[in-house]
């Protein structure tokens, strides 16, 4: 099957729910793509691969190196890279020259930013010059030195408004689709019914044209997930379960047995 287009994902409006999952890596990837729409190279790979505390430290290179990995596994679905945050603020120029880069150097379809007051103008840079875009609401986790923690957004009314206005200001800049991260179902559904592009939810509730999860928050990599995640499989423990038993395995000699091992056919001199 051919690959998923920017013009497939815009005609979802209002259609078959989208489904995206973050994706880090080339075997997950060829897990995931025969099952997903879009897979999201998020810069959530600086807390889920990489063991930082946020996303601010993830450069374009990291980028890159996951997205190719990623690229090398999906053959069907498109896969979307996150532009790191410090790459696409400064100027138009240099958040083309990033864009154009990692679209060169992955062959990923598109790339996705966080819509900050500034993120509209740069949006309409680059989807004129060639770049599709996916925009990002509410809950900017590159905003963390200023926020101070990770909380649900839109809960007082000029917070609400700003963040409508912003949906708005994404669209009508050329995103060919938004994410809306942490908002409550109403500020969701109200977006969601104002935009003609496709809204992917993260803990924004069942209003949006698709949904998207952590991929290692759905997986059960971690001990603690947010109320917004569903845990479809309990990894850390399975890996947990068979270190273990490998490690004692080793130790008590069971491991490797004669079927694992190699024998010379040549006769011991
Ligand atoms: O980096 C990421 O994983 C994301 C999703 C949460 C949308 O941006
Ligand atoms: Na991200």
């Amino acid at each position: 099957a051919r690959r998923v287009t920017v013009p497939d994902i815009r005609g979802r409006k209002g259609g078959e729910p989208i489904v995206m999952l973050t994706c880090y890596d080339a075997p997950s990837a060829t897990i995931m793509d025969p099952h997903c729409d879009i897979l999201l190279v998020g810069d959530s790979l600086g807390m889920a691969v990489h063991g930082m505390t946020s996303t601010v430290g993830v450069t374009l290179d990291m980028m890159i190196l996951h997205g190719q990995a990623v690229m090398r596994g999906a053959k069907r679905a498109m896969v979307v890279i996150d532009m790191p945050f410090g790459s696409y603020e400064a100027g138009f120029e240099t958040a083309y020259a990033n864009a154009a880069r990692v679209l060169k150097e992955t062959g990923a379809q598109a790339v996705k930013v966080e819509s900050g007051p500034t993120a509209p103008a740069t949006i309409d840079y680059l989807v004129k010059r060639g770049v599709p875009v996916m925009g990002h609401v509410g809950l900017l986790p590159q905003s963390i030195n200023i926020d101070g923690t990770f909380k649900a957004k839109g809960k007082d009314e000029a917070e609400y408004a700003r963040i409508l206005q912003s949906a708005h200001d994404t669209a009508n800049a050329g995103a060919f689709c938004v994410v809306i991260e942490g908002v409550a179902e109403r500020l969701a559904r109200e977006i969601t019914e104002a935009i003609d592009k496709p809204t992917i939810g993260i803990g924004a509730s069942a209003a949006c044209d698709g949904q998207v999860l952590v991929s290692s928050d759905m997986l059960g990599m971690f001990d603690w997930t947010p109320k917004f995640v569903r845990r479809y499989a309990g990894l850390r423990q399975e890996i947990d379960n068979a270190v273990a038993t490998y490690a004692e395995d080793v130790r008590s000699r069971r491991f490797p047995a004669e079927v694992e091992t190699y024998f010379s056919k040549k006769p011991v001199a």
